[in-house]
């Protein structure tokens, strides 16, 4: 759903554009600014003292506004859940993605009605923490139908709907990974392709090699879907150079990096997506984005929300581990959590504001976005425009 007439919003204190701004200033912010909304879209951003007449106003109160967070990564389609597993971690247990499977056989078992109620939770509760835009795997499904109908159900919620046949070998086909590689690229990516905009490939010892990986990818591309990585989470690997040698418009965990894999990144367009809820809820070390930044690699943050991974739909959380944990500036987190995940997506409608870009925009119950990774774990998203459209609590 789109606005009808004007919107205005007046009396912001901090306004984040993403904007190329001065030096030290990724956020590209304007103080005292006002924002006009039409047609679904920023019609005006200017001084306060010079807005125009609109049809309807919301005073911000002189608290921050930015672009809506654009999530990048999230395995939405699933059934059941797996806190045992998550308690065993905490008592000791190394995550492997073994549990997968588990939850595969779940969301086989489910109902479509079911499956689309928890996309459709998850999703609230990812726009009430201020997220407009999210991407949406596949993967648990693992069959020609319940893939496709995974992504069916996914495209019903987000145009970044992502295929993740490959995902894991399912059980059936443990002892013959060439015959899944077969189905993954004949029958289930052609019956997937018409709700896919993404193909994605857990590149990962335990999951798919790299030859695999190669393999499957192609066979996205050929169809015309758009590459994306999951790569060197669990340890060093192939992942990453694969993303940047196929054009990946993002590789996504990037946990253990050589030197190699920091350089094949700063030389590409490739985006480096980092998940820190994988990190804090596996227990594992934290992938280093400062290592990231400062080789001038565009770095993304997106929740991975899943239930065995990183069950957390919430972008400020990850903000806050960023800043704690990764050597990200709070202005760092906040880019990349905006304009960063757009980015990853390759769009360019979102993750920033200004004339022309969607009417997407969170206001704050702060005066900055410093609050999002100074006040951890406080409901700071005071209300949610998307579309140019007020969401409701
Ligand atoms: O991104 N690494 C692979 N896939 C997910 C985890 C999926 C799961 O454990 O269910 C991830 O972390
Ligand atoms: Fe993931």
């Amino acid at each position: 759903m789109r606005s009808s007439g004007s919107l205005l919003v007046d009396n912001i204190g901090e306004l984040v554009t993403n904007a190329p701004g001065a030096e030290g200033d990724p956020l590209g912010l304007r103080r005292d600014a006002a924002l006009l909304i039409e047609d679904g879209e920023v019609a005006w951003i200017g001084p306060a003292r010079y807005a125009p007449a609109a049809d309807r106003r919301i005073d911000a109160d002189g608290a921050a506004v930015l672009p809506g967070f654009v999530d990048s990564h999230a395995h939405l389609v699933f059934a059941g859940d797996r806190a045992a597993e998550f308690a065993a971690r905490m008592s000791g247990e190394p995550y492997t993605g073994g549990g997968i499977r588990t939850t595969v056989g779940a969301t086989r078992a489910a109902s479509d009605d079911e499956l689309r109620a928890t996309v459709g939770r998850l999703r609230g509760e990812a726009m009430r923490q201020g997220t407009t835009t999210i991407e949406i795997k596949s993967g648990y499904g693992l069959t020609v139908a319940d893939e496709t109908r995974s992504l069916r159900i996914a495209a019903e919620f987000t145009e970044d709907t992502t295929f993740l046949g490959a995902h894991v070998v399912p059980a059936e086909y443990a002892d013959r990974p060439d015959d899944y590689v077969g189905l993954v690229c004949g029958p289930m990516l052609a019956a997937a392709a018409p709700y896919a905009r993404w193909i994605d490939v857990f590149c990962e010892r335990g999951a798919f090699d790299v030859d695999h990986a190669r393999a499957i990818l192609a066979c996205g591309q050929a169809v015309g879907l758009g590459v994306r990585v999951h790569a060197n989470q669990l340890g060093p690997g192939p992942g990453v150079q694969l993303g940047v040698e196929l054009g990946a418009a993002s590789v996504d965990h990037c946990t253990h990096l050589s030197d190699a894999d920091v350089d094949a990144l700063a030389g590409s367009a490739t985006v480096a997506t980092l998940l820190p809820g994988a990190e804090f809820s596996t227990r594992s070390p934290y992938p280093d984005a400062r290592r990231l930044l400062d080789a001038g690699v565009t770095v993304a943050l997106a929740t991975d929300c899943n239930p065995g991974s990183s069950y957390t739909s919430s972008m400020p959380f990850c903000i806050a581990l960023a800043v704690r944990e990764m050597r990200m500036t709070p202005a760092e987190a906040v880019w990349a959590a905006t304009a960063g995940g757009a980015a990853a997506l390759r769009r360019t409608d979102v993750g920033r504001l200004a004339r022309g870009a969607r009417a997407d925009l969170i206001i704050l119950d702060a005066p900055s976005h410093l609050h999002l990774a100074y006040r951890p774990g406080v409901p700071l998203i005071r209300q949610v425009l998307h579309n140019g459209v007020p969401q409701c609590r």
